[in-house]
Parts: structure tokens; C-alpha cells; sequence
């Protein structure tokens, strides 16, 4: 496994559409490896694929369990309600937005073996596959909100809403 770069904001890898995986081969499964081990590196909860410079439908999720969820291909096939909080992206390092999505989303992607599956999440990690599969059409989530934070805002918003930033035990 391998650490990659992780690009930043500004590069145009971040704004195209990425393409459909048709090969579910080690060239792959070495990626999603490499994606693994540069999220926890980073201390991050999502990756997608265009962060380390592949224009493939491919990003990961760390779920409220920890469990790395790798969704190649993937499709928002079902959303219910809404939830606003703060949101931040590896490729915009330090800096955090207000940004609504929805509180539950169904995923229907493939695995790294290209066996169809769908999953079901909410709270942060439903905010994570939105996030994620946005990447992959060439999507920030400065999209979504009016600015970024400074960081006297971004302390407020902590103060102001203290029950989004309990730790979980
Ligand atoms: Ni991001």
C-alpha cells in the first residue's frame, strides 16, 4: 500500500466528471488499498477517487463504526429528511462550511469485486456519501453553502451547537 497526494482546490482534477469503472482488476483494488491507507493518514472520513488524481466513479466512507465502506460506481438512489451542519473536504485543508443535505440516503453502488449492493446510512456518514459521490461529478461542497468559515465562525457554530460534536464512546 502507498500513500498518495492528495490534490487541493484549484485543481481541475476536482471539476471534471469522472468515468464509470468497467474493470474490477488488482490495478484497482490496489487504488481503493492506497485510498484506505491515505484517508486515515489524513484523519479524514471520505475519500473519492478525483482527490488522488483518478477521474473513476470510486470513493470510500468511514462509517460511525469505523468500517471502511468502498463504493465503486456509485448511485444516491433514495433520501429522506434533512440535516445542516458543518462540513470540511481534504482537498480545502482547515476550512469548514454550513451545508444541508439529507439526514438519510440509500447508496446503490458495486464492490471491488463488482457485485452490486446498496447500503443505507445517516447522520454524518449519510452527509459523507453525498459529499463523496458529489466528488465524482466534479463537485466541491463550497457549492453548497454561501461561504467558508472563518475561524472565529467555526468556533461559534462548535459553541452554538454542541450536540453535533459529542464524542460518541
Ligand atoms: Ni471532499
Amino acid at each position: 500500500m502507498a500513500i498518495r497526494r492528495i490534490v487541493e482546490r484549484g485543481d481541475p482534477v476536482l471539476e471534471k466528471r469522472c468515468r464509470p469503472v468497467t474493470e474490477f482488476n488488482a490495478r484497482l483494488h490496489i487504488l481503493l488499498d492506497d485510498m484506505a491507507e491515505t484517508l486515515e493518514e489524513a484523519g479524514g472520513v471520505g475519500l473519492a477517487a478525483p482527490q488522488v488524481g483518478i477521474l473513476r466513479r470510486i470513493c470510500i466512507v468511514k462509517d460511525s463504526e469505523d468500517e471502511t465502506i468502498e463504493l465503486i460506481n456509485p448511485e444516491i438512489v433514495e433520501t429522506e429528511g434533512e440535516q445542516t451542519g458543518l462540513e470540511g473536504c481534504l482537498s480545502i485543508p482547515g476550512r469548514y462550511g454550513i451545508v444541508t443535505r439529507p439526514y438519510k440516503v440509500r447508496v446503490r453502488a458495486q464492490d471491488r469485486d463488482g457485485v452490486t449492493f446498496e447500503i443505507e446510512d445517516e447522520d454524518l456518514t449519510a452527509r459523507c456519501f453525498c459529499h463523496e459521490i458529489d466528488h465524482l461529478d466534479g463537485h466541491l461542497y463550497t457549492e453548497h453553502c454561501d461561504h467558508l468559515l472563518s475561524d472565529e465562525e467555526v468556533d461559534q457554530y462548535i459553541k452554538d451547537h454542541p450536540e453535533q460534536f459529542e464524542e460518541e464512546e
